[in-house]
């Protein structure tokens, strides 16, 4: 798995440093609110998991799953929910969690459908965003690393299913795509 990765972007402790400042930032704001943290499967699992962690308050986890890239680099443009969330973000303070923001398509999708469920407030934390490629007008209220154009896996980041366990952030070698 190691020798599939071109250049490392972000170590593990660099990512381990920034989610504990990230948790310390969200607890703060959100002492007292018990906020709903809503992962967004599946890119999202291991930073929401070390997120919470980090947040050391009383809130609680729901899963949302929508995905657009399947196998490819590319989005598809087309978002499909796979698993949709129940009647749990009424009147809750709700922090959609997400792996990476890149294009906008996505987060623009759950947006609109969980602020249909009138949350009593919902803010966006991604773990990296890449606003050169924004295709949507779409921003993140918390963001651990803004990221430049490159494609990136590990950190629960995927090529094609794969690499989402690679506790670092890197860049895969052209040969893998090909
Ligand atoms: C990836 C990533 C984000 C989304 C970001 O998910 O995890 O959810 O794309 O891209 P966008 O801003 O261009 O929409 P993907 O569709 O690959 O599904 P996955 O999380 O199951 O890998
Ligand atoms: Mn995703
Ligand atoms: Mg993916």
């Amino acid at each position: 798995m190691k020798n599939d990765i071109e250049k490392v972007y972000y170590s593990e402790e660099m990512i381990q440093n920034r989610v504990r400042e990230l948790g310390q930032e969200l607890k703060t704001e959100y002492a007292g609110k018990k906020p709903l943290l809503v992962g967004v499967l599946k890119g999202s699992f291991i930073f929401l998991a070390d997120l919470a962690r980090a947040l050391d308050i009383h809130c609680e986890i729901e899963f949302i799953a929508v995905s657009s890239y399947g196998n490819g680099t590319e989005t598809s443009g087309e978002v499909k929910m796979t698993k949709a969330i129940g009647d749990v973000i009424r009147d809750r303070h709700v922090i959609v969690v997400e792996d990476i923001l890149d294009t906008g398509l996505t987060l623009d999708y759950l947006k609109k459908y969980l602020l249909s469920m009138n949350p009593a407030s919902l803010k966006i934390c991604t773990f990296l965003d890449k606003p050169s490629r924004r295709k949507v007008q779409i921003s993140a209220d918390y963001v651990g690393f803004e990221c430049i154009d490159a494609f990136y896996v590990g950190y629960g980041l995927d090529y094609a299913g794969e690499y989402r366990n690679l506790p670092y952030i890197g860049s895969l070698k052209p040969a893998i795509y090909s």
